[in-house]
C-alpha cells in the first residue's frame, strides 16, 4: 500500500512534535538525571526512558495503530509493538542520541525519530537541542534545517575536509581508519544521529559508523537521501528494507557519505 502525500506530512508533523517535545525533556532533565551502566560500554540515563515514553505516547495519539521500535525496553531488550494492520508503519526511536555526552554534561545529543514503510525509512526528523536545530526529511521531499532546504556537500577527500568516525572499532581497528585520519579532518561528536545530519548539511563530507542500531541510522538515512548524499553498508550494499518483525538490535556496519566521497571511500575500505 502507498501513502498518500497527505498522510506523509502528518507523520512529519507528528515526528517533529515528538522530538521536541522529547528534546525539550532531555535538556530539562540533563543535569539531575541519574545514570546507570547498562551493559560493560553503554550508560543510560532516567531521561532516555521518560524521553521516549513522551515520543510513544504523542505518536500513539495520532496513530494508535502503529508499530514501535525503540532503544529502551525492559532492561536488557529493546522497546517493540508490532504495528495492528495496514499500512505497516513502524516508528523507530532514538529518545537521546549521545547518551554518553548527555550523562556527563555534554549537550552535544540529539532526538532520532525515523518511520519504516515495509521496511525502508519514509520519514525522519532529528532534534539537536543543544542548538534547537530540527533536521527533517520525507521520501520524495527536500532534506531541511528548521524549514531550509539543506544539501550534501560534494566535498572530495582532503585535509579540509571532515569526515566522521564512530568512537570505538573494537578490538581490531581497520587499517582503513588511519588512511582517513591521515587524508581528511576526522571528528567524532559522540551522537551518530547528529554525524548523519551534518552529512546532510554538507558539514561533513561522509560519516563511519561501525556498530549502529536501527534507531541510530533510520531517520539519518533519509534525511542523507533526501539530500543528495548516500547511506549503505561498508560494502556499498544498501541497508534498507529491513526485516523489522525480527530486528532485536542487530548492529550495521553504516558509511553515510556524499556522492563525490562515497565510492573513495568504499575502495579504500576493501583494504
Ligand atoms: C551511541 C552514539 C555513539 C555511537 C554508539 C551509539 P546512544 O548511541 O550514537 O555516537 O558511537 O555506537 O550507541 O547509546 O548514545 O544512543
Ligand atoms: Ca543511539
Ligand atoms: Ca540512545
Amino acid at each position: 500500500m502507498c501513502l498518500e502525500k497527505q498522510d506523509l506530512s502528518q507523520i512529519l508533523e507528528t515526528a517533529i512534535v515528538a522530538a521536541r517535545l522529547a528534546g525539550q525533556r532531555a535538556a530539562e532533565e540533563m543535569h539531575y538525571t541519574k545514570a546507570t551502566l547498562k551493559n560493560e560500554t553503554e550508560l543510560v540515563t532516567e531521561a532516555d526512558r521518560h524521553c521516549q515514553q513522551i515520543i510513544v505516547d504523542r505518536i500513539r495519539e495520532t496513530f494508535p495503530d502503529h508499530g514501535f521500535i525503540g532503544e529502551e525496553g525492559e532492561p536488557g531488550k529493546i522497546f517493540k509493538r508490532p504495528p495492528r494492520g495496514e499500512p505497516e508503519i513502524w516508528w523507530v526511536i532514538d529518545p537521546i542520541d549521545g547518551t554518553n555526552n548527555f550523562a556527563h554534561g555534554i549537550p552535544i545529543f540529539a532526538v532520532s525519530i525515523g518511520v519504516l514503510l515495509k521496511g525502508s525509512p519514509i520519514a525522519g526528523v532529528i532534534f539537536d537541542p543543544g542548538t534547537d536545530s530540527m533536521f527533517t526529511a520525507v521520501t520524495g521531499g527536500e532534506a531541511q534545517l528548521d524549514g531550509r532546504r539543506i544539501q550534501s556537500s560534494e566535498d572530495d577527500i582532503c585535509p579540509v575536509t571532515s569526515i566522521g568516525l564512530d568512537s570505538h572499532f573494537g578490538d581490531t581497528t581497520p587499517p582503513w581508519v588511519d588512511a582517513i585520519i591521515k587524508q581528511s579532518r576526522f571528528r567524532n561528536f559522540g551522537t551518530t544521529a547528529l554525524q548523519m545530519v551534518y552529512v546532510a548539511n554538507g558539514g561533513l563530507a561522509a560519516t563511519i559508523a561501525c556498530t549502529p542500531k536501527l534507531w541510530d541510522i533510520t531517520a539519518g538515512a533519509v534525511i542523507i537521501e533526501a539530500a543528495g548524499g548516500t547511506t549503505t553498508d561498508w560494502r556499498g550494499q544498501p541497508l534498507f528494507p529491513v526485516d523489522v518483525d525480527r530486528y532485536e538490535g542487530q548492529s550495521f556496519q553504516v558509511l553515510s557519505a556524499n556522492r563525490v566521497v562515497h565510492p573513495k571511500l568504499i575502495e579504500l575500505m576493501k583494504s
